[in-house]
């Protein structure tokens, strides 16, 4: 039986491509390139690309529209894509293996494992395999020169699109809080840090582990830029 690889492609730098999901992306003549916009790009499969030769493996684009919920269940279109992508696996597996590379980790808010889930759904035994990947987070971490978390610290992950009353919940209660998908929010967060007297506490890390990386530590500076989607706020409140 053929396998579905799931693989975590790192965060941008494509030497953070893991050894073993460098191998399997290399035998698998299928890949995945999940995108954002129908016409988007796909940053997992550039990362790829940019490794090894994907000229003569078939590429099937998929478009996953933004994950939201709407009366706490993802929007209709948002199964139908991850059905969609699921029939698309099926239809592939029976030529050979098919590898799902993913930005990051497929552990962090990826819509790999929404889609691995529609699959379990459809068939519990099918050869399914995880591959993790260095996470975002962790990039951000190692471009920063600070860790995440140290002895008793307790590390949070969260969307920076909750709202308000949940945010400042997390950012009181919490040592260090990864604040991701800020980019539209960014108003919203530097009114919290203020509020909290966080800001001095806060970096912000956009396209981390890319070329055009960049760092801030003036988080309210930030907030007046076009940040890309990929940018995360890191609060650690221990110096
Ligand atoms: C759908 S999540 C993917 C997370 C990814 N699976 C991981 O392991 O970190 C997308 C969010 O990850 C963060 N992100 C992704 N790439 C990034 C990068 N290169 N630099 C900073 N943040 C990044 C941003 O907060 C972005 O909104």
């Amino acid at each position: 039986m053929n396998t579905l690889y799931i693989i975590g492609a790192g965060p941008g730098d494509p030497e953070l491509m893991t050894v073993k999901g460098m191998r399997v992306l290399e035998k698998s003549p299928t890949l995945i390139a999940s995108k954002g916009t129908v016409n988007g790009v796909s940053t997992a499969l550039d990362i790829v690309a940019s490794l090894i030769d994907i000229s003569d493996k078939k590429v099937l684009d998929v478009h996953f529209p933004m994950f939201k919920v709407k009366n706490g269940q993802a929007r209709p279109e948002v199964h139908a894509a991850w059905q969609k992508a699921a029939r698309l696996v099926l239809d592939h597996l029976e030529k050979g293996d098919v590898a799902f590379p993913t930005l990051g980790d497929p552990a962090v808010y990826s819509t790999a494992f929404y889609v691995y889930a529609t699959l379990r759904e459809i068939n519990p035994d099918m050869n399914i395999s995880i591959i993790p990947g260095i996470t975002t987070m962790s990039s951000c971490s190692a471009m920063g020169g600070a860790p995440l978390c140290l002895g008793n610290e307790i590390l949070t992950v969260v969307p920076a699109t909750f709202n308000d009353d949940r945010l400042k919940n997390i950012l009181v209660h919490h040592d260090t809080i990864v604040l991701m998908k800020v980019y539209r929010v960014m108003d919203r967060i530097v009114a919290l840090l203020s509020e909290l007297d966080l800001l001095d506490r806060a970096v912000l890390f956009e396209r981390c582990g890319m070329e055009d990386g960049r760092i801030f530590t003036d988080v309210s500076a930030a907030a007046d830029l076009n940040l890309h989607y990929f940018s995360t706020i890191i609060v650690r409140k221990e110096a």
